[in-house]
């Protein structure tokens, strides 16, 4: 999709569709759509005042060949009562894009209203938002419908200059990143087990000139990955643990390292410890942190923020067999703790446990980790927030700061040495469950036992790593949550780094 900046008056602007926000609080027409409704002899208003124009979020209204102006038609979207932040602008953007692009639109202008963020983030936002918009699902169809995509997409805006431009590079690189990620975790089980997940990891880290090196279950089994095997142990397919590490131009000596660590399980049945039938496909699902990591990491091989980072992709497939763990067997993790395993489906902990391991002998100094942990955050969270934990405030102050510049849903829970006494082991150091209460944050307090010391942060992405229905910005299907949040992060802390230098 090609990507351009525009400032020239709304009304001159050929295209396929010019879309503008409408507000659903009053006044409707102010700023640019005012100067619309003028150009347009007042249409936009009689429309507003038939009640026909609303301003709900995502309503959209569609007129054609509207008189005066040059675009073939205007597209009114719906904002809703609130302010639109980068949350929200992706959302209507997506929504816009699917809208038009569904009616054979190629272009679209998006006029990026003045609003509550700053305009780089908002048109950032915008352009994730067409691009992931734009996600296709139907891959294995014989005769896939023909796609109708958008093809060319200017962000009109009042802010122009480096700052615009490089929030498009940005926010075309987060778009795609998302995008990857979606189309990793969409793979089914048998398309995508540990293997094959490695070698897509290897080959984007190739075309993208980042380092890679994958550890198979020999070298594993050497790095005394105890937890990590025991999780892959009943299943036909070996594991991989992925490595992959940027090394940014200019990062400084003694500069922080990001260790991003992510669930790689590419299905989990649940092992011995089964899951029901019912639902059960939504589990190929559940690599998503993985997913997510690797395309985080294309993501700043292309955008190249002068930091380091590396990222550890236990990839596993949990089944039950004759080799399979069992509950009550004991495993002794790579840190030279051990778990008693008290129910196999509790597996996400345990192959990450040594990944955050690995990720903290590999030389990170911040640990972040993101998996489709728990069912429980879905129940505490539901669809709306991902939960986080930190065991540190100021890694935690940054990463909100990049949560709310990408514009994700994010809600901080309580980590607690009270919870970490309900995994508190009997013949060995930890148990992999935590009973029935607080079942996200035990499952917290078990990786923050491997964490320890490290700043670090746990992302529990089970309720928003797929949407069970589709929505209007974005069809169902996994969802590539976190990937925005973690991009900003990277550039927030190179950013601030390359400050730091200029200061010296
Ligand atoms: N992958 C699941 C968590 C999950 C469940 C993600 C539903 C998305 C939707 C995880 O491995 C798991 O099975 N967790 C168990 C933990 C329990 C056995 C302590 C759970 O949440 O039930
Ligand atoms: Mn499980
Ligand atoms: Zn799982």
């Amino acid at each position: 999709m090609q990507i351009q900046l525009s400032t020239a008056p709304l009304n001159s602007l050929e295209t396929g569709a010019l879309a503008v926000i409408v507000p659903q609080r009053e006044p409707r027409l102010s700023g640019p759509l005012a100067e619309l409704d003028r150009a347009t002899n007042g249409r936009i208003g009689e429309l507003v005042k038939a009640g026909e124009i609303s301003g709900r979020f995502a309503e959209m209204t569609l007129l054609h060949q509207p008189p005066g102006l040059a675009a073939g038609r205007l597209l009114i979207v719906g904002g809703g009562m609130r302010d639109c932040g980068p949350y929200e602008m992706r959302r209507l953007a997506g929504a816009a894009a699917r809208h038009l692009a569904a009616k054979g639109v190629r272009q679209m202008v998006w006029a990026v209203p003045a609003g509550a963020a700053p305009a780089a983030a908002l048109i950032a936002a915008s352009i994730e938002g067409v691009i992931a918009g734009q996600f296709e699902t139907a891959r294995y169809k014989q005769e896939p419908a023909p796609a109708r995509r958008l093809e060319h997409l200017t962000l009109h805006s009042a802010s122009t200059g480096p700052e615009a431009e490089a929030a498009i590079a940005r926010g075309e690189a987060i778009g795609e990143a998302i995008n990857l990620a979606r189309e990793l975790a969409n793979e089914p089980g048998n398309r995508m087990t540990p293997r094959l997940l490695a070698e897509c990891a290897r080959q984007m880290a190739e075309s993208a000139g980042l380092e890679c090196d994958v550890i198979d279950e020999n070298r594993a089994r050497e790095l005394k990955m105890e937890a990590f095997l025991a999780v892959a142990q009943g299943s036909a397919e070996p594991p991989r643990m992925i490595v992959l590490r940027y090394r940014g131009a200019g990062a400084r000596p003694g500069a922080p390292v990001l260790g991003l660590v992510g669930k790689g399980i590419t299905f989990d049945t649940g092992g011995i410890s089964i899951k029901p039938a019912d639902g059960m496909e939504k589990m190929k699902y559940d690599m998503s942190g993985g997913a997510g990591m690797i395309a985080v990491m294309r993501a700043l091989a292309r955008l190249r923020p002068a930091l380091e980072v590396i990222a550890v992709i236990p990839a596993a497939e949990n089944m039950p067999g004759g080799r399979a763990q069992k509950p009550g067997d004991v495993q002794i993790a790579m840190s030279g703790k051990s778990i008693e395993v008290l129910n196999t489906d509790a597996e996400g902990r345990m192959v990450l446990a040594d990944g955050l391991t690995y990720a903290r002998q590999l030389g990170a100094t911040h640990l972040l980790d993101a998996a489709t942990l728990t069912g429980a955050v879905a129940v505490a969270l539901g669809t709306v927030n991902a939960g986080v934990f930190a065991n540190d405030d100021a890694f935690y102050a940054d990463f909100e700061s990049a949560r709310a510049r990408a514009g994700e849903k994010m809600w901080r829970l309580p980590l607690d040495e009270e919870y970490a006494d309900q995994i508190q082991g009997t013949v060995g150091d930890l148990l992999n469950t935590g009973g029935r209460w607080g079942g996200a944050i035990t499952a917290a307090e078990f990786l923050h036992a491997f964490a320890e010391t490290t700043p670090w942060i746990h992302l529990d992405i089970a309720g928003l790593a797929w949407l069970d229905e589709g929505k209007p910005w974005m069809p169902k299907g996994p969802s590539g949550v976190g990937v925005a949040t973690l991009v900003e992060l990277a550039l927030l802390w190179a950013e601030r780094q390359a400050g730091a230098a200029g200061m010296i």
